[in-house]
């Protein structure tokens, strides 16, 4: 039976499934998403999913479950005091890679983004991920799927950065 992919946004209790799903991120799976060596999820980053505002941020995420486990997560952070810098970043499950679900949580994340106001949102990865370069080709290539995103690929050194800015509707530009 082929398993079915349920994507819905962040509910607090959804951190407990995060810390379940733990043990199907390996070790290059992490040091590829935050961008230094880990064996684990940051104590530090759990926590500032919990409560963002203690850190002065927004958070926003979007999560994919297969049979109630948590398989990805993408996710959108900036500062309360400057929404015109968020961050952007996304995480699947090393047996669940390769099936389209960062991609899938990516294009949804950016619509809610749309809907919570921000215009500008950046997200990093290796210059050598080769995962995040066909998502963002894929992105790039379907302006239909993210929401009035504009989307600009850059390289800095051994940094790959994607820059997603939206035309600000609400002031009736053309
Ligand atoms: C980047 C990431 C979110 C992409 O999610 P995904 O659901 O695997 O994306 P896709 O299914 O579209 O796969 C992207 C490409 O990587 C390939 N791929 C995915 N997993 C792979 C694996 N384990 N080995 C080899 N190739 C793989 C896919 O075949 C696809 O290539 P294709 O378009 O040429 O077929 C996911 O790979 C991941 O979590 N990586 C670690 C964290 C990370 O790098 N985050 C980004 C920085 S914040």
């Amino acid at each position: 039976m082929v398993s079915t992919v349920l994507t819905r946004s962040w509910r607090a209790d959804d951190l407990k499934l995060l810390r379940q799903a733990a043990n199907g991120f390996s070790e290059r799976t992490l040091t590829r998403r935050f961008l230094t060596s880990t064996t684990r999820l940051p104590g530090g980053y759990l926590a500032g999913i919990e409560r963002p505002d203690r850190r002065g941020l927004h958070w926003l995420g979007q999560v994919a479950l297969v049979e109630g486990e948590l398989v990805g997560l993408a996710e959108c952070a900036w500062p309360v005091s400057d929404p015109d810098h968020a961050d952007l970043a996304v995480l699947v499950a090393d047996a669940w890679q390769g099936h389209g679900i960062g991609p899938r949580l990516v294009e949804e994340l950016l619509c809610v983004c749309v809907t919570a106001g921000l215009r500008y949102i950046e997200a990093i990865s290796d210059l050598d991920n080769y995962a995040t370069r066909t998502l963002a080709q894929r992105l790039a290539g379907q302006p239909g799927r993210r929401c009035g995103w504009t989307i600009r690929n850059t390289t800095h050194f051994n940094l790959r950065q994607m820059v997603f800015t939206h035309r600000d509707t609400r002031l009736g530009e053309v």
